[in-house]
């Protein structure tokens, strides 16, 4: 018996190709710990690096980077990166910068949108990921979308100078057909 997934998303959230000009928002949500800690960030953030790192993620054949745009704000971003065309799958990573424009359905929403790029457009089978087992917050939402835990990488994160382990997670194209969205008007 196959299950399947009532998702509610937001009706004003939008995916855009990222650009450098998005690179002052996201130098300054790399500058914000909530960010930089969850992600792994592994150097202190700069302007000029975040511009640089645009301009290799653009030139990259196995990325696709996307700007998170909330009533055509930008917001946050989300990633598939890695695309291995021979076992069809790619990386996702995601943040929502913006702290006002967290715990509102946003991440959620935005990271359905890219897997319904990654699967529909782009044709993978497998979408994955990483996360480190201390971010409630991401783990919930990834399994909200049906992806699933497929091991546990040991150690294998620092965060606040602590070694934590990181889950594996995975959701495969059949998976995401059981996923029913609804969109969802706000007040
Ligand atoms: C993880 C992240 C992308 C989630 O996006 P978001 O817009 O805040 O999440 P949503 O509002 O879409 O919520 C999705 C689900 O997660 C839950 N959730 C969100 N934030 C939460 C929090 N801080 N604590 C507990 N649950 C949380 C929501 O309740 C919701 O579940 P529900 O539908 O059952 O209520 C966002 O918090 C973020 O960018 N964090 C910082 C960077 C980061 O950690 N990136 C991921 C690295 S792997």
């Amino acid at each position: 018996v196959s299950e399947q997934r009532v998702l509610q998303l937001r009706p004003d959230v939008q995916l855009a190709p990222l650009s450098v000009e998005h690179a002052e928002r996201m130098y300054r949500w790399m500058c914000d710990p909530e960010v930089s800690k969850n992600i792994g960030l592994r150097s202190e953030p700069s302007l000029e690096k975040t511009i640089s790192w645009i301009h290799n993620q653009l030139q990259d054949t196995h990325s696709r980077p996307f700007a998170v745009l909330l009533q055509n704000d930008h917001v946050g971003n989300v990633v598939l990166d890695q695309i291995d065309s021979y076992l069809e799958s790619a990386r996702l990573s995601i943040y929502i910068g913006e702290p006002t424009a967290r715990r509102s359905g946003v991440g959620l929403t935005a990271i359905y949108q890219a897997l319904f790029e990654g699967f529909m457009q782009d044709n993978l089978y497998k979408i994955w990921l990483t996360v480190h087992t201390r971010n409630f917050a991401a783990i919930k939402t990834y399994s909200r979308l049906g992806f699933q835990l497929e091991g546990i990488l040991r150690d294998d994160f620092w965060i606040d100078g602590e070694r934590v382990s990181a889950l594996y997670m995975g959701i495969l194209r059949q998976d995401f057909a059981r996923v029913l969205t609804i969109k969802k008007v706000r007040t």
